[in-house]
C-alpha cells in the first residue's frame, strides 16, 4: 500500500488554476467544497486513527470550463493548540491526548469533559454561512470564498454545549428547505433530542425527543416525507470509560462496545408532531443512509450496511498500512423495509458490489429512486484501500465501475444536468489521488456510464478525505 494515502499535506494551497484533460462542460459552474483529514502528526507525535487526521478545507471552483483550486487548515482549536504547543493536546477517536502527560497531571485532568472541535469530516451550508463539522456538535465557520476560519459556532439555546453529539452528516428536505439533525447529550443513559436547523441562522429547534436505555453512536439518518427516521445502532458508549477516557488512556472508539443482542431500532419521528414510532430488526452497523421514502403502507431506508463495526478498527492507520480493506468488511447496499402495518423489517440487499461514501440525485430526495453512486474495493494482488466508483441501478442490479490502478478515488458527487431528461443525466465529481503522479485530479464522469469527461490536475497530492458538497452557481 503506498502511503502517500496518508501522508500529510504540507502546506496550504493559494488559489490556482488546474490543466485540464479533456473538456468541461460548459453548464457546470460552482464551487467544490469537501473537509478531511490531511495531517497525521504533530511535531513527533502520531495521530493514530484516520478519523483523526486534522481537517483541511478544499475548494475547486469550476467556471466557463476553467477550473482553480485552493486549500486551508481548518483553524480549529485542536488544530491550533496541538501545532502551536507541537503536541496532542486532546483526545481524538483513536488517539489518546498528552501521551507524555504524568498520571498526576491525568488524574486531575481525568474529569475534564471531553472536546473535539477537530470537525474534520463534512460541511453544514446554511444560507450565506458554512461550517465544517464532525460527530460532535461542535460547528467551525470559515468563510466560502477565503476558507478562513471564522470560528466556532456558539449557541445559546436551551441545548448549549450540553449536547456534546451530533451527527456529521444532518438530513435536508430539497422541497420544504428544512434541515433537520439531532444533538445527543452524554450520561449513563442516552438522551437524543431531534431538531431542525434554521437555514440562514444555524438556530436549532427541538421538534421531538428520545430516551434510550444507553447513548449509541449515530453518524447520520434518513428523511422521508413523513419523518425524520434516526436509527439506533447498538454501538453504546459507555459513559464512564469515556468521562475517564483520559485517565485509562482510551481513544474514544474504545469506549464504545457492540451489543448485537439488543437489534437495531428505527425511529420514526414524525416531522410535524414529534411522535415516535419504533420498529427493530436484526443487528448491523451503518455510517451512511442514501435515501428513504414511503409506499402505501410502507417506508423504505437504503443503507450502506456491515454486519458489525469492526471495520472502525480497520481503520487505525497502522493496521491500513499493513492491511488495508478487505472485501469482507466493506459495506453492502441494503434496503430497510418498514411494514407500518406489521411491525416487521426486512433487511434486503440490493447488491454485492461494496460500497460507501452513497450519493444519488438529490431531486429524488425523499422518492422513489434508481441510481446510487459510492466508493467500493476492487480486491488486487496488492494491499487495497477503497479504490473505485461505483453506480448500482438497483432495479436491475447493473453494476457500472469505474477503476484505474494506482489510484484513489474519493466520495463521488452527482451533479444533475439542467433540464436533465433522466434521473442519471448528470456529472460525477470525485477527487483522485494519482499515486505515479504523486498528485491529485478533479475527476469528471459521465453519471449514465461512467466514462471519463475530463480531468484537472491540483499542483499536490491530497489525501482520500471525507464529505463535500456542490454548490451550483
Ligand atoms: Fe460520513
Amino acid at each position: 500500500m503506498d502511503s502517500l494515502i496518508y501522508t500529510s499535506v504540507e502546506k496550504e494551497t493559494s488559489n490556482c488554476n488546474l490543466d485540464i484533460e479533456g473538456q468541461i462542460p460548459e453548464w457546470l459552474s460552482g464551487d467544490l467544497i469537501r473537509n478531511g483529514p490531511a495531517k497525521f502528526e504533530v511535531g513527533e507525535y502520531k495521530l493514530n486513527h484516520w478519523f483523526d487526521g486534522f481537517s483541511m478545507i478544499h475548494k475547486f471552483s469550476i467556471q466557463d470550463g476553467k477550473v482553480s483550486y485552493k486549500s486551508k487548515f481548518l483553524q480549529s482549536k485542536d488544530y491550533i493548540k496541538s501545532t502551536s504547543a507541537n503536541y496532542i493536546k486532546n483526545r481524538s477517536w483513536g488517539t489518546v491526548a498528552d501521551p507524555c502527560a504524568s498520571i498526576f497531571n491525568k488524574f486531575f485532568s481525568a474529569f475534564s469533559k471531553p472536546e473535539a472541535s477537530n470537525a474534520s469530516v463534512s460541511i453544514l451550508k446554511n444560507g450565506n454561512r458554512i461550517a465544517a463539522v464532525s460527530d460532535f456538535s461542535y460547528m467551525v465557520e470559515f468563510d466560502f470564498n477565503s476558507l478562513e476560519t471564522i470560528g466556532e459556532i456558539k449557541f445559546s439555546d436551551q441545548f448549549g454545549n450540553d449536547y456534546m453529539f451530533s451527527a456529521a452528516h444532518s438530513c435536508y428536505d430539497p422541497e420544504t428547505k428544512e434541515v433537520f439533525n439531532c444533538l445527543g447529550k452524554p450520561g449513563p443513559k442516552g438522551n437524543f433530542s431531534f431538531i431542525k436547523i434554521s437555514e440562514s441562522t444555524f438556530e436549532r429547534k427541538p421538534f421531538g425527543s428520545l430516551s434510550a436505555p444507553k447513548h449509541t453512536y449515530f453518524h447520520s439518518y434518513a428523511l422521508t416525507k413523513n419523518y425524520f427516521i434516526f436509527i439506533e445502532q447498538p454501538l453504546e458508549l459507555n459513559i464512564w470509560q469515556l468521562m475517564f477516557s483520559r485517565f485509562l488512556n482510551r481513544p474514544y472508539e474504545a469506549c464504545y462496545h457492540w451489543k448485537p443482542e439488543n437489534g437495531t431500532k428505527f425511529h420514526l419521528v414524525n416531522r410535524i408532531s414529534g411522535k415516535i414510532k419504533t420498529f427493530k430488526s436484526s443487528p448491523f452497523f451503518f455510517f451512511h443512509t442514501v435515501n428513504a421514502f414511503e409506499e402505501s403502507d410502507e417506508v423504505l431506508i437504503d443503507l450502506c450496511l456491515y454486519n458489525d463495526p469492526s471495520v472502525i478498527k480497520d481503520l487505525y492507520l497502522d493496521k491500513l498500512k499493513q492491511n488495508g480493506l478487505k472485501k469482507e468488511s466493506m459495506g453492502l447496499l441494503y434496503r430497510a423495509k418498514i411494514n407500518l402495518k406489521t411491525g416487521t423489517v426486512d433487511l434486503i440487499q440490493l447488491s454485492d458490489t461494496s460500497l460507501d461514501l452513497p450519493s444519488f440525485n438529490m431531486k429524488r430526495s425523499c422518492k422513489s429512486y434508481n441510481f446510487v453512486y459510492g466508493l467500493g474495493l476492487k480486491e488486487t494482488q496488492n494491499i487495497e484501500v477503497n479504490n473505485q466508483l461505483v453506480k448500482i441501478d438497483i432495479s436491475s442490479g447493473d453494476v457500472k465501475v469505474w477503476y484505474h490502478k494506482d489510484m484513489y478515488p474519493s466520495e463521488p458527487l452527482f451533479v444533475a444536468a439542467p433540464g436533465g431528461s433522466s434521473e442519471d443525466d448528470g456529472i460525477i465529481l470525485s477527487v483522485v489521488l494519482d499515486i505515479q503522479k504523486q498528485s491529485s485530479f478533479l475527476l469528471l464522469l459521465n453519471a449514465a456510464d461512467l466514462t471519463e469527461i475530463a480531468r484537472a490536475y491540483a499542483p499536490v497530492h491530497l489525501p482520500i478525505g471525507l464529505h463535500g458538497m456542490f454548490y451550483q452557481k
